[in-house]
């Protein structure tokens, strides 16, 4: 006999998971707070180094960022303050792209898939970009946003989808 009331906040706290990504406790993983260095992320986290992205490709996706991204995800790409709050109406705001949020969770592909197409219906106000940057572009503000993310995140992520 299933315990009901087990069963139901189990399913309670697997729904209130679902609408984001898969967020917070790899959030705290590679950021922790300061002076709190994740036990997780310190003993997998190996020593690498950040590829060099040419000056100039930095420039230009800091210049399609300022242009078109800024408005919504905050100039230093910090995102909305109450970005993590699951909205009434199912229309998520904007989140970080500086790597306090969960971008670096997602593999680069998904990432340029997810600039040109923008949000899913009903689910945010994010512009679909495809037509109106080129790849360069795209792979540029990429690059860029990058640049924002603790090594801690950009490291996870090149982890975890094997990025070259
Ligand atoms: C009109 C507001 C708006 C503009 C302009 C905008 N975005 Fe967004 N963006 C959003 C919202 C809202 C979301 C979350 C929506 C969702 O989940 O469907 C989002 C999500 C994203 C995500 C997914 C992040 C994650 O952690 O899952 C990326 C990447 C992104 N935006 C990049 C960009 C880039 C690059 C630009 C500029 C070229 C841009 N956005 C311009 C509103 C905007």
């Amino acid at each position: 006999m299933i315990d009901m009331r087990l069963f139901s906040s189990v399913l309670l706290s697997a729904a209130t998971l679902l609408p984001g990504c898969d967020v917070s406790k790899e959030d705290t993983a590679a950021n922790p707070a300061p002076g709190k260095p994740s036990p997780r992320t310190a003993a997998t986290a190996p020593v690498m180094h950040r590829p060099r992205v040419p000056p100039h490709v930095l420039e230009i996706g800091r210049t399609v960022y300022q242009k078109h991204c800024a408005a919504c995800h905050g100039d230093k790409a910090q995102g909305h303050p109450q970005w993590r709050i699951k909205p009434a109406n199912g229309m998520w705001l904007p989140p970080p792209l500086n790597g306090s949020g969960h971008a670096w969770h997602h593999p680069r592909k998904w990432l340029v898939a997810f600039i040109k197409e923008g949000s899913p219906p009903g689910k945010g106000t994010m512009p679909a970009w495809q037509g109106k940057l080129s790849d360069q572009e795209i792979e540029a503000v990429i690059y860029w946003f990058q640049s924002l993310w603790p090594d801690k995140a950009y490291f996870l992520w090149r982890q975890r989808d094997k990025q070259p």
